[in-house]
């Protein structure tokens, strides 16, 4: 089998690994609960089940402000295309950061609209009257919509990458031996 090119043999840090596969992973869930418990009848059930989505959106908020931070603090490792190619992942990659903050804000947002009632223990306090809500709830679908089709094409690009033009990218975003050390900033 041919050897995969290394475009660059040192990998992002871990903590920029750690980073990107929590949010992929904590979207996915969001997106799947948020398109899946408005189908379950009104009752505790699906209160419950919109409360995992409250708490772990709260965590995601987290781990979004994390990564933009370290991003911004850190230049993890040297872009690997040219041209218009490099053009279109930066523009990606800033597209996907812009689209996590602002659906973690809209969703924020959407808790204190709803006066959210936390596993039907705490309710949010309320935000804005009816109206307010239903703005904010179909913004919040709206670029969570767009961020999973953006995040399709960014991941659809990564797997052409290392399935076509077999080089090392999704490897150096991925944990193993070339993965560099945290806190070390790159020339590039
Ligand atoms: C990328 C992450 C996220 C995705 C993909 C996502 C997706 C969704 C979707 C598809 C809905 C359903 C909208 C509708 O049918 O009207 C929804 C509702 C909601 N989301 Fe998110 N969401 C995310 C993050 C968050 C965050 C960070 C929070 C808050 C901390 C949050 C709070 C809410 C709330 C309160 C609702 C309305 C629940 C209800 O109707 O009772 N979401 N979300
Ligand atoms: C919602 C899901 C996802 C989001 C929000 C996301 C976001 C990002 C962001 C912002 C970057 C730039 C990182 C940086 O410059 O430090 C990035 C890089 C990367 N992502 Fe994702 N990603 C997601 C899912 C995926 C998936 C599913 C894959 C693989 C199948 C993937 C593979 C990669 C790779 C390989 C890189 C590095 C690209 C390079 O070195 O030029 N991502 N991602």
């Amino acid at each position: 089998m041919a050897e995969i090119p290394k475009l660059h043999q040192e990998g992002y840090d871990r903590l920029t690994i750690g980073l990107h596969w929590a949010t992929a992973v904590m979207v996915a869930i969001q997106f799947v609960i948020g398109k899946t418990a408005p189908l379950l009848p009104r009752g505790a059930l699906r209160v419950d089940i919109w409360s995992i989505h409250v708490v772990q959106g709260f965590v995601l908020s987290a781990v979004v402000l994390a990564g933009v931070f370290w991003r911004r603090m850190h230049r993890r490792t040297a872009p690997t295309e040219r041209g218009v190619f490099r053009a279109l992942a930066t523009a990606t990659h800033h597209m996907l950061e812009a689209l996590l903050i602002m659906i973690v804000a809209l969703g924020i947002l959407d808790v204190f609209a709803h006066a959210f009632p936390l596993f039907n223990v705490v309710s949010f306090p309320r935000l804005g009257d009816d109206q307010f809500m239903r703005h904010v709830n179909a913004w919040h679908e709206v670029a969570a919509n767009i961020l999973i089709v953006v995040a399709l094409g960014h991941a659809g690009a990564a797997l052409l990458h290392h399935y076509v033009l077999r080089d090392n990218i999704l490897t150096r975003m991925w944990p193993g031996p070339g993965e560099r050390e945290s806190g070390h900033n790159s020339t590039s």
